[in-house]
C-alpha cells in the first residue's frame, strides 16, 4: 500500500520541478529563450532544460544568432529597458572611456564625437558633417535633435544668428540652433563686426583689399587705350555681381 500511495505523490512532485523549470522558459525542447526580468541574461533550452546565460557585458538578448555578437546587441537596438520591465541585470565594467565593456557612448566633452567600445576597448568616433552625437539615439543625428549640445558658448547669447570671430575678415559663426558653423563670406566680401554680415570688403573697415592696381597716372584726358585689353592687368571685380550678404558655402549633407 504504502509504494501504491507514495507513487502518484513522487510522480507529482518531479512533474511539478520540471514543469516549473522547463514550461517557464523552455517553450521547446531546444532554443533560446528571454530571460522574464533582464534584458542580458537569457535561457539556452537543451532537451527541455534551460540554462541561464549572459550576453557580453552591456548588450541584450537579440536572438538566436542575431546581433552583434552571442546572440546579443546593443541595449537601444534591442529596445532594453521594454515594456515589460526588463532591464539590464548585470553590474557594468568599466573602463576607461567604456561605462561597459561593449556599447556606444557620450564623448565627455565632445558633441560631435562618441566612444564605441568593445570588450573595454574604446575607439573615439567621429560625427560626419555637422551632426552631432545623440545619446538617446546612440548615434549622430541633426544639432537640433540633440538637446544637450544647444547650449554651446559661442551661441549662448544667440542660438541662431552670425557671430563675428575677432580679427577674422572672411570668416564667421553661424549659429544654428545653438550650434556653431563656421562660415565663409564669398570672394570680395568680408564680415562686418558692426553689422554681422557679409559685406564688401571695402566697406569693412580693417578689411580693405590691398589695391591691386597701381593709381592711374593724370591721363583722364588721354584716349583709352585701344582694343579690348585691359590695363594695368586684372579689371577691379564687379561689385554690382557680388552675392548677397549672409550667403554661406552649402555643407556636405542636408
Ligand atoms: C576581452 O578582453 C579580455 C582581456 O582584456 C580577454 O581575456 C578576452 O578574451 C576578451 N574577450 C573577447 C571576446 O575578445
Amino acid at each position: 500500500m504504502g509504494v501504491y500511495t507514495l507513487l502518484p505523490i513522487l510522480a507529482l512532485f518531479f512533474c511539478t520541478v520540471s514543469a516549473q523549470r522547463s514550461n517557464v522558459q523552455c517553450k521547446k525542447e531546444n532554443g533560446l529563450y528571454m530571460h522574464e526580468q533582464y534584458c542580458d541574461y537569457y535561457y539556452e533550452c537543451e532537451d527541455g532544460v534551460p540554462k541561464e546565460k549572459a550576453c557580453p557585458n552591456g548588450l541584450a538578448f537579440s536572438g538566436k544568432g542575431r546581433g552583434l555578437m552571442q546572440n546579443c546587441d546593443y541595449p537601444h537596438r534591442v529596445g532594453c529597458p521594454d515594456s515589460d520591465g526588463r532591464v539590464m541585470g548585470q553590474a557594468p565594467i568599466g573602463t576607461d572611456n567604456c561605462p561597459w565593456l561593449y556599447g556606444v557612448f557620450a564623448h565627455q566633452t565632445s558633441c560631435t564625437r562618441y566612444w564605441q567600445c568593445w570588450n573595454g576597448t574604446a575607439t573615439i568616433q567621429q560625427c560626419p558633417f555637422s551632426l552631432l552625437y545623440n545619446d538617446v539615439l546612440h548615434s549622430c543625428d541633426w544639432p537640433d535633435n540633440v538637446p544637450d549640445c544647444q547650449k554651446h558658448p559661442i551661441c549662448k547669447d544667440q542660438p541662431n544668428g552670425h557671430i563675428p570671430i575677432e580679427k577674422s575678415c572672411g570668416r564667421f559663426w553661424l549659429c544654428v540652433g545653438g550650434y556653431p558653423r563656421l562660415q565663409r563670406c564669398p570672394a570680395g566680401l568680408a564680415f562686418s563686426q558692426t553689422a554681422l554680415r557679409c559685406e564688401l570688403s571695402q566697406l569693412v573697415p580693417g578689411c580693405e583689399p590691398p589695391p591691386t592696381t597701381p593709381a592711374p597716372d593724370d591721363d583722364d584726358d588721354k584716349p583709352a587705350v585701344s582694343g579690348n585689353q585691359v590695363q594695368g592687368g586684372e579689371a577691379p571685380p564687379r561689385r554690382s555681381n557680388a552675392r548677397p550678404a549672409g550667403q554661406f558655402r552649402p555643407q556636405n549633407g542636408k
